[in-house]
């Protein structure tokens, strides 16, 4: 990238520029459903004072979604405000490679065809729902389509039960359809079933290695067979449901589909594996116990000689995984890079559960530094729980350890990701959800005392709603609201530095990609010119003169 020029008559100041994160943190309709509304929160509320405040789009086309019914996520978010441009993202990408075919043109087909040719099962691991946030279940029959059209023999679908992107107790409304379909691409000698699955928490979906017996039981149940036994995925999941009234779909325990009491779909050599999920995070783990050579994380008993695809290509540096279906979103001349180009030493810091966010979806789906020589990131390492038993997280460890770094005075911007708000939010739990947001209100405090004391700025916001719906009332009835949500999010400058002047600037309908162009302002740099434009005007120098 080029190099960043600074505005003329910059006063440069002392402090960092600190961006906080608060995931999960969204403006909601400020009733008793609101979980933010409903938290003791002095600080944010304070800081919704402010003169230096809007409202962020944060859903839909603002962050490159197919269509304004998509609430926005934590990739997509981090995406925009560490890029600083919109991307047509997963979902979209997906859509239009099904629609025009091309998604069975390039050479990942023709290696999943030749397996099928001779007589290899095709394997079809993922997320089943309508959540739009790692799959779709429309990607997932497009792809079926393709393998009956193909004429392929053998296919197995292993679904994971989502519950988290939707309504909690929603698997039936897609494991039925699914079935149905199955079936009906059944017959003339074609064998369609879905082998395995289970509750996306517990089977197959960890991300940023927090806990890979998930991995592990997704393993056992998808390749070796290994789970609870039933005839079917509909009666797995109403046989849970009837055994727990509060089960709810993301945390089922993982089944096996059996006949005979013979699971009906491991994976073997010569089958071909498709992971259908587009989103990365979730992804990654699972791909590498596939393609690793010297993998070390759990014991997979075998390791079957397969064809391994993912639908995306899920980590482009490390090439996680080597074969996919469509090419993913091309997010290039991040901020990051920008900065580590003009010499800015940045630090990131998060828990387990978003580190990746704050760093590889930050860095447009990179892992790793961009250049070490000007960045630090930190991870503190995440409770192995359901977050309503601990609401609090690691907000606290997270903000000791951001306040040490801006008295140690060596990194000029500082960016954290307060995990609370979207992590308590999708357990659905009132009480937790108001201790998480209040969780975050006071690492506020401490963030924006420390940064009144070193002279910096601090800005607010976040990458998407969650905790701003608790709950939605269906007939008369509450029912917990998991997912994210379309609202807006705050976002604010606190200006503690009082060396230059910002006014806001006025943009129509702005959106998470206008922050990289703002954090640039705030820094003293002129924008890449094709970011989307600034929140805030630069208007001169309170210093000199
Ligand atoms: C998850 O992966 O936990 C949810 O599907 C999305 O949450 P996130 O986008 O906030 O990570
Ligand atoms: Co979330």
């Amino acid at each position: 990238v080029d190099k960043l020029k600074k505005y003329a008559g910059y006063s440069e100041f002392s402090g960092p520029v600190v961006l906080v994160i608060m995931d999960g943190v969204g403006i909601g309709p400020g009733d008793e459903s609101d979980g933010v509304h409903m938290a003791n929160t002095p600080v944010l509320d304070r800081l919704f004072q402010e003169k230096l405040f809007t409202r962020l789009k944060a859903h839909g086309s603002a962050v490159g979604l197919p269509s304004e019914n998509d609430m926005g996520n934590s990739e997509v978010g981090h995406n925009a405000l560490g890029a600083g441009r919109i991307f047509s993202q997963g979902a979209q990408l997906v859509n239009e490679a099904i629609s025009s075919g091309s998604v069975t043109a390039g050479s990942s087909w023709a290696m999943i065809r030749q397996c099928a040719e001779a007589g290899g099962t095709i394997h079809f691991i993922g997320l089943v729902s309508d959540g739009n946030v790692h799959s779709h279940i429309d990607h997932l029959f497009g792809l079926l389509d393709q393998c009956s059209a193909n004429g392929f023999k053998k296919v197995r679908v292993h679904a994971l039960l989502d519950g988290r992107d939707v309504d909690p107790k929603s698997a039936l409304n897609y494991i039925k359809p699914l079935e149905e379909k199955l079936s009906r691409l059944s017959g003339n000698g074609a064998d369609y079933r879905i082998a395995s699955g289970g509750g996306r928490m517990i089977t197959t979906m960890d991300r940023y290695n927090a806990n890979w017996s998930v991995v592990e039981r997704g393993w056992k149940a998808h390749v070796l067979g290994e789970g609870r036994f039933f005839s079917s995925a509909s009666e797995a999941v109403s046989t849970y449901y009837s055994e727990d009234p509060e089960m709810t779909d993301q945390y089922m325990e993982s089944f096996v589909i059996v006949e005979d009491d013979v699971p009906v779909g491991t994976i073997e050599d010569g089958d071909a594996v498709v992971f259908f999920n587009f989103r990365g995070d979730r992804a990654i783990e699972i791909s590498r116990a596939f393609e690793e050579d010297g993998f070390s994380e759990f014991d997979r008993v075998r390791k079957p000689d397969v064809f391994y695809a993912g639908l995306m290509q899920y980590d482009g540096d490390a090439e996680i995984p080597a074969n996919y279906l469509i090419e993913p979103p091309a997010i290039s001349k991040t901020l990051g890079e920008y900065l580590c180009r003009a010499e800015v030493s940045s630090f990131a810091i998060s828990e387990t559960q978003k580190f990746g966010h704050v760093t590889y979806f930050w860095n447009g789906n990179r892992s790793g530094y961009i250049d070490e020589k000007f960045e630090l990131y930190e991870e503190i390492p995440s409770d192995k729980i359901e977050f309503d038993q601990r609401p609090w997280m690691k907000a606290a460890e997270i903000t000791d350890r951001v306040l040490e770094i801006i008295a140690g005075a060596n990194h000029k911007f500082i960016r954290l990701n307060l995990a609370n708000g979207d992590m308590v939010g999708h357990t659905g739990f009132p009480a937790s959800i108001r201790i998480a947001v209040e969780t975050v209100d006071i690492s506020l405090k401490r963030i924006l005392d420390a940064v009144q004391k070193a002279g910096g700025i601090t800005v607010v916001t976040a990458d998407h709603g969650n905790a701003d719906c608790m709950w939605k009332k269906k007939n008369g009835t509450i029912t917990p609201m998991v997912a994210h949500t379309l609202n807006p999010v705050p976002f604010i400058v606190k200006d503690y530095s009082d060396s230059n002047s910002f006014t806001m600037a006025d943009i129509q309908n702005p959106g998470l990609a206008n922050v990289a162009a703002t954090l640039c302002v705030l820094l003293g740099y002129i924008p890449p010119d094709d970011y989307e434009p600034s929140l805030l005007e630069w208007k001169s120098s309170t210093t000199d003169s």
